[in-house]
This record gives C-alpha cells, sequence and structure tokens, in this order.
C-alpha cells in the first residue's frame, strides 16, 4: 500500500446528520437494556480483558475448562482459552438436544425452484451431521485434515461444514459463484483431500454445473483423493471410478452416532480465502473456541437474538458472513436460520419478502448493495408482503449510504426497527463495530461504537491518532478472542500484510480508511488498498488484472473501482493490447467472459477500455489514481510530477470522451 492510495481514496464528504433514538420499547426487552450497560461492559472489557472474556466464555459448552484465558506470549500470534477443550459442532447441536429445542426447526430451507421447502430440526440435523462425520471418518479424514466444499446453499452445505468440525477436521468453503481457477488455487493452497460438491446448484432457472468445474479443477490438484457428490439436481454427471463417491449411497450406510470430538480450543476450525491487495488470495485461518466465542455472543448482543428468532442472513455460506451469521453464531444461540438458494429477484423481484412473511422472520441481515437494488425495484415490493414480524434488521459487507439506510427503516423495518450496521471483516470473524440495537442512538451510514473487548484508534501512516472528525487508517490496538490466527501455511505473509505497518505499536491493520465523528461513532470510508468491494464482496485488482492478461489478446491491463450506484464499486479495466494490433467493440464482452470463467461471475469488469498505454511512473508503477479519477469520469488533477509519458493521460481521456 502507498501513500497515494491512502490520501486519495479518503476523503469524506458527507455529513450526516439525521438520528434516531433507540424505541424504549424495543429496549426494554433487550438483553442490553441501557447505554449505561453497555458502557460498564464495555469499560470491563478493555480494563480486564481476561475476566470478562472467562466470564462470557462460561456461556459456551465446554468438555474441559481453559487454563489461561490470553497467551499473548509471541504476538501477533496469539492464543485464546489454551488447555480448554470444546467443539463447535457440539455447541451448535448437541447442547440443545436436551432442552426443549430439540425438535424445533434449527434451518429453514426454501430452494429456488418455486415450492420446494425443507425445514431441518436441531435432532435432526445433528444426525446429519453424525452421520457425515462418519462418512469423512471412513473416507479417512483426520483432525487437522482439510476438506474443500464446493456446494450450492442446500441444507448438506451446513452439514458437510459441522461434520467437519466435529471430527477436527477443517473445512474450507468455496463459493460456488466461484470458478475453475479459483477452486484449483484454495484446493492446492490448503492441500485438501476430500471435495464435497453437488451435481448442480440453481441460478435464475439454469443449472450451475459444480461438479463439472471440480473434475476440470482436479487436473490440477493432486492432493485430492475422493469427491463426494451430493444430488441436487439428479442430472448425471461423469463419476471417476474410485474417486468419485455420492453423497446418498455414503449416507445410506453409515451410523447416526458420531460423539464429537474433545479438541483443543485453538484447534483450527476453518480456513476461507479472501483477497488482498497483491498476490494470490489468503487463506485466512480461524480456531475453534476464540471464534465461536466472538460469533456467539455477537449474536447475541447484536441482532438481540433469542431461541424462539426466526433469523434470517441473506449472504451466501461461501462468504464469512455466512459462515459466522448463517451458522455458527446462530445456531450456537438456539435460534432458528433461514437458508435461501435463489436470487433476490426470481422470478419475482419480492423474493425476499415472501419468505420473510411465509416464516415470519424477526431478524433480517443483509448487504447494502442488496437493499439499493430493492429500492431501484419499488417500495411496491416489500408492500405486497407483510412484514410485520420483522424487530430488527442488520447491514454488512461495505458502507450504506444514507440514502439506502433511510429506505430499509422506511419500506422494510416500517419505522419499527432498529438497524444495526455491523463493521467487520473475514479476518475479524466477527461483528468489530456496530450500532447496539435498543442501546444506541442510529446515524445513517455510520457503523457506530466498538463491540466488547474491541479496541479501535484511527490513526495516520505514523501512528499518531488523527483528531476527531478526521480520516485515517483503522487499527485494532489488542487482541481479540475471534480474531484470525495466521495465513494458512503462510506466518510471514500474516505477519506482513497485517502487523508490519504498526509492528512498532503492535497493532493489527484493517486495510480500512474510516473517520470518527464527534460521538465517538467509526464511520468507515473504505478500502484503501488495491481491493475493491463489489456487491460486498471483496476482490483483489490483481486477481482481475491477472485473469485479463491471461487472454492472449492483451498485453497489460489495470483495474480500477469506481462508484456503482448498485454495486458500491464497479470495476473498470484499462486494457492495452500488443502494438500493432486494434481490439474490436466485442472484445471487450469476449474479455468480459474470459473474466468470469477464470474467476467468477461478480469479478466480471463493468467498463473495460481499451488503451495503448497505461500511466506509469518512472520506476514503471500503475498511477492507479490516474485511472480512478478518469474511471470516475473526474479530470485527473492530482500530482502528475512522476508521470512518465504525459500524452498517455490525454489519450485515455480522449478515449473516455468519444
Ligand atoms: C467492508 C465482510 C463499511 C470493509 C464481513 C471491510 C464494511 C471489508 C462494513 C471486509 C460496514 C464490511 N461498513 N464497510 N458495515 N462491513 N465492510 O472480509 O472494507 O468480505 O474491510 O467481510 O468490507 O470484507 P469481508
Amino acid at each position: 500500500m502507498t501513500t497515494e492510495t491512502v490520501t486519495t481514496s479518503i476523503d469524506h464528504v458527507l455529513e450526516e446528520t439525521r438520528h434516531f433514538a433507540p424505541d424504549p420499547a424495543f429496549r426494554e426487552r433487550a438483553h442490553i437494556k441501557s447505554r449505561e450497560e453497555y458502557e460498564r461492559l464495555y469499560r470491563e472489557s478493555v480494563e480486564q480483558p481476561e475476566a470478562f472474556w472467562a466470564r462470557m466464555a462460561e456461556e459456551l459448552a465446554w468438555f474441559k475448562k481453559w487454563d489461561r484465558v490470553l497467551n499473548d506470549d509471541t504476538p501477533p500470534f496469539y492464543k485464546w482459552f489454551e488447555g480448554g477443550k470444546i467443539n463447535a459442532s457440539y455447541n451448535c447441536l448437541d447442547r440443545h438436544l436436551d432442552t426443549w429445542r430439540k425438535n424445533k426447526a434449527a434451518i429453514i430451507w426454501e430452494g429456488e425452484p418455486y415450492g420446494e421447502r425443507r425445514m431441518v430440526t436441531y435432532r435432526e440435523l445433528q444426525r446429519q451431521v453424525c452421520k457425515f462425520a462418519n462418512v469423512l471418518k471412513n473416507l479417512g479424514v483426520k483432525p487437522g485434515d482439510r476438506v474443500a466444499i464446493y456446494l450450492p446453499m442446500i441444507p448438506e452445505l451446513a452439514v458437510a461444514m459441522l461434520a467437519c468440525a466435529r471430527i477436527g477436521a477443517v473445512h474450507s468453503i468455496i463459493f460456488g459463484g466461484f470458478s475453475v481457477n479459483a477452486l484449483i488455487d484454495r484446493i492446492n493452497d490448503a492441500e485438501a483431500t476430500v471435495v464435497v460438491t453437488a451435481d448442480g446448484g440453481y441460478r435464475r432457472g439454469e443449472i450451475v454445473e459444480l461438479k463439472k468445474a471440480v473434475d476440470e479443477a482436479l487436473l490440477k490438484c493432486p492432493t485430492v483423493r475422493n469427491v463426494v457428490t451430493v444430488e441436487r439436481t439428479k442430472k448425471p454427471v461423469s463419476m471417476v471410478h474410485g474417486r468419485d463417491l455420492l453423497w446418498s449411497e455414503l449416507m445410506d450406510t453409515v451410523s447416526d452416532v458420531c460423539p464429537a470430538e474433545e479438541l483443543d480450543s485453538e484447534h483450527p476450525l476453518y480456513i476461507l480465502y479472501t483477497s488482498g491487495s497483491t498476490g494470490k488470495p489468503k487463506g485466512i485461518l480461524h480456531s475453534t473456541a476464540g471464534y465461536l466465542l466472538g460469533t456467539y455472543l455477537t449474536s447475541k448482543y447484536v441482532f438481540d437474538l433469542r431461541e424462539e428468532d426466526t433469523y434470517w442472513c441473506t449472504a451466501d455460506i461461501g462468504w464469512v458472513t455466512g459462515h459466522s451469521y448463517i451458522i455458527y453464531g446462530i445456531l450456537s444461540n438456539g435460534a432458528t436460520t433461514v437458508m435461501y438458494e435463489g436470487a433476490p429477484n426470481f422470478p419475482t423481484p419480492d423474493q425476499f419478502w415472501q419468505i420473510c412473511e411465509r416464516y415470519s422472520v424477526n431478524v433480517f441481515y443483509t448487504a447494502p448493495t442488496a437493499i439499493r437494488a430493492f429500492s431501484k425495484w419499488g417500495e411496491g415490493w416489500p408492500a405486497r408482503n407483510d412484514l410485520s414480524s420483522l424487530r430488527l434488521l442488520g447491514t454488512v459487507g461495505e458502507p450504506i449510504n444514507p440514502e439506502a439506510w433511510m429506505w430499509y427503516y422506511q419500506h422494510i423495518g416500517q419505522q419499527n426497527c432498529p438497524i444495526v450496521d455491523t463493521w467487520w471483516q473475514t479476518e475479524t470473524g466477527a461483528i468489530m463495530i456496530t450500532t447496539l440495537p435498543g442501546v444506541m442512538e442510529m446515524k445513517p451510514g455510520s457503523a457506530g461504537l466498538p463491540f466488547f473487548g474491541v479496541q479501535p484508534r484511527i490513526v495516520d501512516e505514523e501512528g499518531n491518532e488523527v483528531p476527531e472528525g478526521q480520516s485515517g487508517l483503522l487499527v485494532i490496538t489488542h487482541p481479540w478472542p475471534s480474531m484470525l490466527r495466521t495465513l494458512y501455511g503462510d506466518p510471514e505473509r500474516f505477519k506482513e500484510v497485517y502487523w508490519s505497518k504498526f509492528e512498532k505499536q503492535g497493532w493489527y491493520f484493517t486495510g480500512d480508511g474510516a473517520y470518527k465523528d464527534k460521538d465517538g461513532y467509526y464511520m468507515i470510508i473504505g478500502r484503501i488498498d488495491d481491493v475493491i468491494n463489489v456487491s460486498g464482496h471483496r476482490l483483489g485488482t490483481m486477481e482481475v488484472e491477472s485473469a485479463l492478461v491471461s487472454h492472449p489478446i492483451v498485453s497489460e491491463a489495470a483495474v480500477v473501482g469506481y462508484p456503482h450506484e448498485i454495486k458500491g464499486q464497479g470495476i473498470c479495466a484499462f486494457v492495452s493490447v500488443p502494438v500493432g494490433t486494434t481490439p474490436k467493440e466485442e472484445d471487450k464482452e469476449k474479455l468480459r467472459e474470459h473474466v468470469a470463467k477464470e474467476i467468477g461471475a461478480i469479478a466480471k469488469p463493468d467498463q473495460i477500455r481499451f488503451t495503448d498505454a497505461l500511466p506509469k511512473t518512472r520506476s514503471g508503477k500503475i498511477m492507479r489514481r490516474l485511472l480512478r479519477d478518469i474511471a470516475e469520469g473526474r479530470d485527473a488533477t492530482g500530482d502528475t510530477s512522476t508521470l512518465e509519458d504525459f500524452t498517455v493521460l490525454a489519450r485515455l481521456r480522449e478515449e473516455q470522451e468519444t
């Protein structure tokens, strides 16, 4: 990351003045009932973190209590609850079975093909998880082994992940929208031995051929011994003898009893790959006890969750939001989690609101990009459905613009529901900054105050705290239980990416720019590195660039983000072609398709601009700042003194005008 990117991308513009007081009726019933109560708990969590976290950890089910709450002997490799024995699958399932919750719905699932529905009770989910855990054991999967999961949003996805957790295998879930190359990188980096996939998944009436992508990927993945295929669409797929097995056949032959493994607190729970500013995706590694505690506690307090709630997070489990807030945090609280396979607007733009009405959803969590799309489709769609069961709304993934916030508040929450804006990252595991419902005044567009134990600070490049109202870099100064433990197989990169910038101080660098207002509320501005946030999904510009460059007609590519009405950020690619060749208009679509094939449809550039050269510094570094200005339609006004060839800029602008 360079200073250049910092100064250009974190100028904040609008100061939002509207605020909304918490509703007294909500507050009376809430887990945390007053600002004073929050302040008291927060103070304790930062002044006596070990006592605080030890008390909170009592709410989980342990096979053996810990000896030491926090081991900070070798930062940044922190360890939490050392000496403890615990199991995440046990906490999400078994501990509900000797309560009334045993036969309540754990998962309510709605498929994309109309009318397809399943309800899975806690007891039934536990039985399925035990069975699949036995299947994995029979395939030779041992504690610590990695299992790659590439499935659509079907209950088997929850079963597979909890089965891994049950036996101490490490799951690595790969978003079903990713394509072959993304699969190859992730499977190989994790050295997975088993892949769990499906014969296909539904997307807007079409079938996405997941197994076919796995077959192609496995030509380049030597570590994989077996592939288990869930029969989702029942369309025949090719099966490799000896390697490929069918989910239903395996599940038929195993016992439904499988005791949860008593695992160390720090036993790895999962790897989830996320984009960074350079190189290949990073394998974020989370471990068991701290992650479980973080997701459990934030679900309870931020969503004010109770066991009788029907809760729905619309994310895909392929992203961290789905890991933490469809599965681990929600099931460990004993609530009912809704899982939906389809798109929000297929066949009609009110799919979400129909589901909210059908299951009387109480708590609803989605992304600003979805809210902006809904508001564009019009308030008539939610108005057709009875949304009166909703009592709390949440947003995550990107900054929410105040207009979208207001629309959500009025047309979905009907001015009755607090909105919790939740700032966090794949790396943080759980929500870090938010507006606690019923307790804190809400300010549209502002994430709010730190959750318990979270100590954020906004600093300049040297680590000096910046004055109130001024933007700077967001850091977290102390460890917290659900933090990532390392980058899988690459501890050096872990130190470099997150801890080297403020090494002297020992702070975690988030990669985000932010500022703090007069009330101490944090306003997140967005990434200050070469990561774009497209519809709430992180993409490294490098990844898109390498996909483009792998096409024969491209000699060089530079990718930048620009503000996009619905997606938050759109992708603009500047592409140069070999000297002597002339690109054609239809090549743009070819390149877009090529990127979709290489990475996945979410990475398709919104704009492609052909150029004969890219603006570079004398040392050959592409000047992204200038490209961003051009992509945003602004005149490139910043400092261009290091630009190698001035005419490049003029030509790029001309291209834009034609
Ligand atoms: C951004 C998703 C503003 C931020 C949970 C962060 C947000 C990145 C918010 C992490 C929010 C997430 N307000 N920005 N409420 N939530 N972000 O790893 O830039 O997919 O660094 O985790 O999304 O994205 P990730």
